[in-house]
């Protein structure tokens, strides 16, 4: 099956974010999963480069937006590379097979009356690139998000009718798996009962936009133009950028992952113009939390922005997206501590995974000829081990397909610390010492490594570069495509050569903040 998935376009009006890293992290771990599960993924991500804010960003660095766009396009393509982020697409909204796709989606719109002319008056937040609902109390509003002034609008826009789809979207959104985590339905469902309200599409006064066919004057409004960035992504496969052509390439996608502050534009904005347009509408839209650092809201004006080349430099990518996927129930906002981070780090996967790899690969090494033990009784059914190993396999199959990699991550390591528990249970160092036990520590030893060989695959989605040193400790040099035939109790090669022990995962030692 094809499994579409994408992160949000960023903008770039500036570098990116920590937050934009988390999105893209976590989308990174879905994709790598149904790879590793069997799919034909396509994972896409990008930027949105049009509208009035990266408009007046460029102007005032004193570069034309081309310009402004191509430099922080560079930096975010160079920072996924950096990060290991495995997109197939990357899709830019300036690029040239855009604008046939937006002119073509626009008339389809337009052929089926869903396009209007009508005077848009009221209060534009240039930052969110949104007017505001509640008209403000205030003489001079401002916006909460970007503490500045909202500029008051009074032009001739054309629209979409938006209140056309009222009772299809309602039925939308009240099937339980369109949006995710579910709590978040309900405030959609609240926005929509108000009654759907026709959004204006296009400016007259952004020149850093695409024209409007049959409309001189205007530009198309950058939402507008930044969702059918998905569909020009799709069409990237070297064919045509034909609106037919979608059903063949993984449309409709399965899962658009977004922030919470981006959710009503994917989930009823977007489905609306795609059923304006006949063409099917996203399997779900994942609207997860927000990140704050030490309980603060992260901004250039408090100088506490956690800058995400820097956060790779440091600390590497392992244990950044460990932290943030296995510390935050995804879905939920979630608090970046520092001292939080390397704890977790250093517990989990130093100590409670690498140690038990290293130890017991050592003890391997050096009664069994540098080798793995034969399997033995380790392989009968009811082995304890096998059995926590066969729960974690299952858990990890459950979880991710709903991006719940709290879960997942639980259960590998609670995989290595009933491993650990085995061990010391064990204690095969004693046991060694016994006339006639040689064959009990081997199995006993098997059993350890094979757990630490289904960790290793296991976090493969979540913590990939660890995933392969684990399996490399393991003697075992290719991650496969797919798991199915991997993901087997019993499959460790007995008398497999072990190499060498080196630590898996550093120690996070951080002395000075971040
Ligand atoms: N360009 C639009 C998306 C168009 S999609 C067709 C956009 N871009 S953005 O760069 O401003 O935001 C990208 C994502 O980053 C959003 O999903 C937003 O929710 C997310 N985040 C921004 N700050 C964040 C945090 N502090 N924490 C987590 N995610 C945050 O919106």
């Amino acid at each position: 099956m094809t499994y579409s998935l994408t992160t949000p376009l960023y903008y770039v009006n500036d570098k990116p974010h920590l937050g934009s890293t988390y999105t893209t992290l976590a989308c990174d771990a879905l994709a790598r999963f149904q790879r590793l599960e069997g799919n034909d993924v396509v994972f896409i991500t990008g930027v949105d480069e049009h509208g009035q804010k990266i408009q007046r960003t460029a102007a005032d660095r004193g570069v034309t937006p081309q310009e402004h766009c191509d430099a922080i396009t560079k930096r975010y393509i160079s920072l996924w590379s950096d990060w290991g982020i495995s997109n197939d697409r990357f899709v830019r909204t300036t690029e040239e097979r855009h604008l046939p796709l937006v002119e073509a989606f626009f008339k389809r719109c337009e052929a089926n009356g869903d396009i209007r002319i009508g005077r848009q008056t009221g209060w534009y937040c240039v930052g969110c690139e949104e007017f505001k609902d509640e008209p403000p109390e205030a003489k001079d509003p401002y916006c909460p998000i970007h503490q500045k002034a909202l500029e008051w609008r009074d032009e001739e826009n054309l629209f979409f009718c938006l209140s056309n789809f009222q009772d299809k979207i309602e039925q939308l959104i009240s099937q339980p798996d369109f949006i995710a985590p579910a709590n978040r339905r309900k405030e959609i469902q609240n926005f929509v009962a108000g009654g759907l309200r026709d959004f204006s599409i296009s400016r007259v006064n952004v020149s850093w936009g695409l024209p409007v066919p049959g409309h001189p004057g205007h530009t198309f409004y950058v939402w507008f133009d930044a969702l059918l960035g998905y569909l020009t992504a799709l069409l990237d496969d070297g064919g045509t950028v034909d609106l037919d052509r979608l059903a063949s390439v993984g449309w409709p996608a399965q899962m658009h992952v977004i922030g919470k502050d981006i959710l009503r534009f994917h989930a009823v904005y977007w489905p609306a113009m795609l059923m304006s347009a006949g063409l099917p509408v996203p399997a779900r839209v994942f609207g997860h939390g927000f990140l704050t650092r030490e309980g603060q809201k992260m901004g250039k004006s408090l100088g506490n922005v956690l800058d995400p080349e820097l956060l790779l430099e440091r600390c590497g990518t392992d244990a950044v997206r460990w932290y943030l996927l296995r510390d935050i129930q995804f879905g939920d906002d979630g608090d970046f501590q520092q001292q939080r981070f390397s704890d977790l780090v250093n517990n989990d996967l130093a100590n409670t995974i690498g140690n038990l790899l290293n130890r017991t690969a050592s003890m391997a090494r050096k009664w069994f000829g540098d080798a793995v033990p034969q399997a033995g009784t380790a392989i009968a059914t009811d082995h304890p081990l096998r059995q926590h190993a066969e729960a974690a396999i299952g858990q990890v199959r459950d979880a991710m397909p709903d991006m719940a990699f709290q879960r997942a991550s639980e259960a590998v390591l609670q995989l290595a610390i009933q491993a650990n528990g085995y061990l010391n249970e064990r204690a095969p160092w004693s046991l060694m010492k016994q006339p006639g036990q040689e064959d009990a520590v081997g199995s006993d030893l098997y059993a350890v490594l094979e757990c630490c060989r289904i960790v290793g695959l296991l976090l493969n989605p979540l913590v990939p570069d660890l995933s392969e040193r684990i399996l490399n400790q393991l003697g075992q040099h290719t991650m496969p495509e797919q798991w199915h035939d991997a993901l087997i109790w019993g499959k460790l090669p007995s008398e497999q050569p072990l190499p060498k022990p080196n630590p898996v995962m550093q120690r996070l030692e951080l002395e000075s903040p971040l």
